[in-house]
């Protein structure tokens, strides 16, 4: 069974935990810095107690929402969780009346992209370089009206 909550200072050690696992690219600065200012689309999935994944999201202006990052621990992959952490971001980031998400992809990270397809999302633009080491993003967006 899913729970979807969201994110409390205890989760953070098995936030960055998962984090290095799926990313190792963002500094654990960044997951604190937002707790503090946009803790409303701090999301955590629990699995019997253990937190299993994570989104951060949040409002980029008056009507347009970002998903930062979403990550689920490889042993808990394909069980469902990305989808419910997602679907609960965006009816969130819809209740506070964006109209459009957006997030970006690496372009080698097929299955992530074909994941937000999957999920209505559509590709809008690449950036290019867009990553530290050089790859460019697919820029993803999700109209929600
Ligand atoms: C992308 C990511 C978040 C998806 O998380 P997830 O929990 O595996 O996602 P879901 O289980 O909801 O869906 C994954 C797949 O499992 C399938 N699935 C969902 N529930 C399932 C179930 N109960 N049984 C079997 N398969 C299932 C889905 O159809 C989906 O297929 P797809 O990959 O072809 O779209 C995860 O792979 C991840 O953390 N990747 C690394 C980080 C990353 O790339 N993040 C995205 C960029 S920000």
């Amino acid at each position: 069974m899913i729970t979807i909550r969201k994110f409390q200072p205890d989760d953070f050690a098995s936030v960055i935990e998962i984090e290095q696992k799926v990313f190792n690219e963002h500094d654990p600065f960044y997951y604190m810095k937002f707790y503090e200012t946009c803790s409303e689309g701090f999301l955590v999935a629990e699995v019997n107690s253990i937190v299993a994944g994570f989104v951060v999201g949040y409002r980029v202006s008056e009507d347009i929402g970002r998903i930062f990052s979403l990550g689920v621990d490889p042993g808990y992959q394909n069980m469902g969780i990305g989808s419910a952490l997602l679907k609960e971001i965006n009816l969130r980031l819809n209740l506070s009346r964006v109209s459009e998400i957006v997030l970006e992809v690496r372009q080698s990270n097929v299955r992530a992209k074909r994941f937000y397809e999957r999920q209505g999302f559509y590709v809008s633009g690449i950036t290019e370089r867009y990553y530290y080491d050089g790859e460019n993003a697919y820029i993803m967006k999700l109209k929600l009206y």
